[in-house]
């Protein structure tokens, strides 16, 4: 087939909007616990017999793998890089979960040919429709191009912060930038490592007079976690699910709705993102 012809198959396919709801977990600042969160909303959105899937955006400094204590055999570079099938990527965590991990060794996403880059989106594309109820998107820290491309394409854009001024900060920058370059207005904002409502509260306060001063984002409060000091053990022990932590979690996600109107698709907005 010609490629041109490929090509707009492939972006009228992925125009039409997709069944699969795509979650993005993001932070200005890192260590602020999108891995820790990434994995037990995963575990949430899976128990009624969802198929979850989570995608480490992470390319090159992917560590999901590491909360979970399973080395992959294959990840996302590999695919890039023709390694790999994308039936290879998904690592098994229970019956209904899996992840795909970022892998190491990235070279930049502008180095993949076009043609190349558009194949793997569509393979992503059929993969995650055919399979996945959920595909949950945990991105690198700060202000990067992945992840402000990913973040301003999925379906909910969840921003994770702690109380700590640079952490709201650099939150803030984060959301300025996707708003101000991507058009986005709503954001779905989780306080980790809290200490009790008041605190939160006020986070959530601070990141919303700043987004109503200098921008139009609309700051959506989902929740606070506790800081829970066990939690360090969990991940030394690799072992990510704490029941408590995953129960607060529940509760906060309980506020988002997922069932969103059909719109233009995931992956059709990431093509047109990487100028395709
Ligand atoms: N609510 C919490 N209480 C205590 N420690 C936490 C909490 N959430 C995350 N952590 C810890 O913070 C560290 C960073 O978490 P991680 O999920 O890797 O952050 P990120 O992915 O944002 O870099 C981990 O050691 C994790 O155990
Ligand atoms: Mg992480």
């Amino acid at each position: 087939m010609k490629l041109d012809r490929q090509l707009s198959l492939l972006k009228h396919k992925l125009g039409k909007g997709t069944k699969t709801r795509y979650i993005s977990i993001s932070s200005g600042k890192g260590g602020v616990g999108k891995t820790l969160i990434a994995i037990n909303l995963g575990e949430i959105l899976s128990e009624n017999g969802k198929k979850v899937l989570i995608f480490d955006g992470d390319l090159g400094l992917s560590n999901i793998h590491l909360m979970y204590g399973i080395s992959p055999t294959k990840d996302l570079v590999d695919l890039i890089k023709g390694f790999a099938t994308i039936e290879e990527l998904p690592v098994k965590v229970n019956k209904n979960l899996y992840f795909i991990s970022g892998g190491s060794g990235f070279q930049q996403l502008a180095d993949i040919p076009r043609t190349q880059l558009s194949s793997i989106i569509m393979k992503l594309h059929e993969f995650a429709e055919e399979n996945f109820n959920y595909v949950i998107v945990d991105t690198p820290p700060g202000l990067n191009r992945i992840t402000i491309m990913l973040a301003s394409s999925v379906d909910i854009p969840l921003i994770i912060t702690t109380p700590e001024p640079t952490a709201i900060m650099d939150a803030y920058a984060l959301i300025k930038v996707i708003n101000k370059e991507e058009g986005i207005d709503d954001f779905y904002v989780i306080v980790n490592k809290a200490d009790n409502s008041a605190e939160a509260k006020a986070v959530v306060e601070s990141l919303e007079l700043l987004a109503m001063k200098y921008t139009t984002a609309r700051i959506n409060y989902i929740g606070y976690l506790h800081y829970r000091k066990n939690l360090i053990r969990r991940i030394i022990d690799q072992n990510p699910i704490d029941e408590a932590f995953k129960e607060e979690l529940r509760e906060s996600i309980s506020n988002l709705d997922f069932e969103i109107q059909e719109k233009e698709g995931f992956w059709s907005k990431i093509l047109k993102k990487l100028g395709i």
